[in-house]
């Protein structure tokens, strides 16, 4: 595990931005494990800037998304499809049928869950993934509890995070209460893992992450066991280890 301390979120959005340049520079037709949240939105407009100045292309590179709401319609502006739509997607050259989220709507979860995984393993398997992470550790939807799962899965939110997510919609009621996420296993599949915090909220998680154990009531400690895995966080963030 590699860790950046830097100075704010605007230098922890600045050095992810490098490292995802760095990646889509070196490997045009790169496949992109992408994340929603407050946190890489910042990450995401250092993308759009140096896109616009020339110094990107995506025309080749393939998203996956970690997650969507179950059964929030797309057109929802809390939707994760709209919130990658608006902050990323609609500002790149990025082609739209290169663009991946899970399908919340779908009827049939098992099979999504199940295409999925196979759309990840047909693209090639994911070559950097972004996470940010939930005050609780949690990594995409993947939830502290006793088991973790592997791939793709319906999974049903913690209170603490339909509180925590309940900031963008009009009222807590409104919170979708299941998702759809990819599994630990998918994101360990990653060749790369790069994982974003900033600010004190995030200090306890991230102390816990990584204490050199792994526990499933702490889901981002796993990541210690990857082998490319680099932890970018703010002094903030950084605070209790
Ligand atoms: C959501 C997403 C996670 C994200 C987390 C933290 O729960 N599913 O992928 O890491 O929020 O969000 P924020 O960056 O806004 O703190």
């Amino acid at each position: 595990m590699k860790i950046y301390i830097e100075e704010n979120y605007e230098k922890v959005s600045k050095r992810a931005a490098l490292i995802m340049a760095s990646q889509v520079v070196l490997k045009p037709d790169s496949v992109l494990g992408l994340a929603t949240g407050s946190t890489p939105i910042g990450m995401y407009e250092e993308l759009i800037a140096m896109y616009k100045r020339g110094e990107i292309d995506f025309s080749n590179v393939t998203t996956f998304n970690l997650d969507e709401y179950y059964k929030l319609p797309i057109e929802n502006e809390n939707s994760y499809y709209s919130f990658m739509m608006n902050t990323l997607f609609n500002h790149i050259n990025v082609k739209k049928e290169n663009i991946h989220l899970p399908n919340g709507m779908t009827e049939s979860v098992e099979e999504e869950c199940k295409n999925y995984e196979e759309k990840i393993k047909k693209a090639g398997g994911i070559d950097m993934q972004l996470l940010g992470i939930g005050g609780n550790a949690h990594i995409g939807f993947n939830e502290p509890a006793d088991k973790l799962s592997v791939d793709t899965n319906i999974v049903d939110l913690t209170q603490k995070t339909i509180k925590d997510n309940s900031r963008f919609f009009d009222n807590e009621e409104d919170v979708p209460k299941k998702a759809i996420s990819m599994g630990i296993g998918s994101i360990m599949k990653a060749k790369k893992i790069i994982l974003l915090a900033s600010g004190e909220g995030k200090a306890e998680a991230i102390r816990d992450m990584t204490n050199g154990y792994i526990n499933t009531q702490v889901p981002a400690s796993i990541l210690q066991a990857h082998p490319d895995f680099t932890l970018i966080i703010d002094k903030d963030a950084a605070k209790l280890i």
